[in-house]
């Protein structure tokens, strides 16, 4: 189960990461309006849908709780309301059902969304994991050990395309309108900075304000115009993403590459990370309902974690913040 931030997720997966039924609704409707997501809005609405998301889940097997070996939820990181929605129904639920449960980082999750794409796939492989509220880019050696490569240092990629998509006036959420509105822009018509940091570290808040002044002085607001700031907006945030990624291939001797999270399912970084690492590692990328927020790659990081450190004792606590991949 997944309540992290504004998807309301289910989904039974079995230990050869086969997905037997996989249910999502999101939330991005109702916090359109307001131009991002509302906290206490999310997690009432968490509350109304997450039953009827969970037995949606459940009608491969008609119900029968007992065919389950155990439940895993979402304990973090995320919003405090979200979280504490779907760990206190998930508790119930294993409690009730008599299944053991098990605790999943989100962060987690997004990479091991590679391994329903590929079931094969094994350590150690790099892993640049960019979502709404991070960019990491990871060194993930073994399933017990997992090294922080490099982070941002202020706004996540995700969050980036979000404001740059406000500013040119489309809605929530931004990253897919930026996405398809850069297909009929010319990426070469503005030159934007290229933000790349020593040690794998990432910052996108000079891109943003580069965006927001390029946007001020233009002459024109035709719609062929915005298209082309998006377009070179969305190739500038690539093309550093891909620096960094290949950089820490090159950096860890690595000849596997994982691209994960909500930001991984945009066209140009799927194709540009394969383009420049070909010839260079294997890329592993999730189809892009696996990329965006889903409760079927929270089960298949629990299958890993139930590998090596079993079930969670009762009562299961959530943790907002938590950090440590794993
Ligand atoms: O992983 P995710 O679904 O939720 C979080 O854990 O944050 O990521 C959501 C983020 C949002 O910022 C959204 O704008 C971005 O992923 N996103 C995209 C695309 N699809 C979603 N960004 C760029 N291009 C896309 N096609
Ligand atoms: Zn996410």
């Amino acid at each position: 189960m997944e309540s992290s931030c504004d998807e309301t997720a289910a989904a039974v997966v079995d230990d050869r990461f086969q997905v037997w039924s996989s249910v999502v609704a999101s939330q991005a409707s109702a916090h359109a309006a307001f131009g991002g997501v509302v906290p206490e809005l999310a997690a009432r609405m968490h509350l109304e849908r997450i039953a009827d998301v969970v037995s949606e889940a459940m009608v491969p097997f008609k119900g029968d709780w007992g065919r389950l070996d155990g439940i895993a939820v979402t304990r973090g990181p995320g919003l405090v309301g979200c979280l504490a929605v779907g760990v206190a129904y998930a508790q119930g639920l294993a409690v009730s059902c008599g299944l053991p449960i098990l605790g999943v980082n989100h962060m987690t999750g997004h990479v091991l969304a590679s391994r329903i794409e590929d079931p094969s796939l094994e350590p150690p492989f790099v892993a640049l994991v960019v979502s709404g509220g991070h960019t990491d880019l990871i060194h993930y050696r073994s399933d017990e050990q997992v090294e922080l490569l490099g982070a941002t240092r202020d706004d996540a990629v995700g969050e980036a395309f979000d404001k740059v998509a406000r500013m040119l006036g489309l809605p929530y959420p931004g990253g897919p309108a930026i996405d398809r509105l850069a297909e009929r822009g010319n990426p070469r018509r503005f030159r934007l900075p290229r933000p790349v940091l020593p040690g794998f570290a990432f910052s996108f808040s000079g891109l943003k304000t580069a965006v927001l002044y390029l946007l001020r002085d233009l002459p024109d607001r035709e719609p062929q115009t915005l298209a082309d700031v998006a377009a070179s907006f969305r190739l500038a945030a690539v093309e550093t993403l891909c620096i960094q990624l290949e950089a820490a291939v090159e950096h860890t001797g690595c000849r596997r590459a994982v691209l994960a999270g909500g930001v991984a399912s945009n066209r140009l970084l799927r194709a540009m990370a394969r383009e420049r690492l070909q010839g260079i590692a294997e890329v592993t990328i999730p189809a892009p309902r696996l990329c965006t927020d889903n409760a079927a790659m929270i089960g298949a990081a629990a299958i890993v974690r139930h590998s090596t450190h079993g079930f969670d004792a009762q009562p299961l606590d959530i943790d907002p913040g938590l950090r440590q991949y794993g």
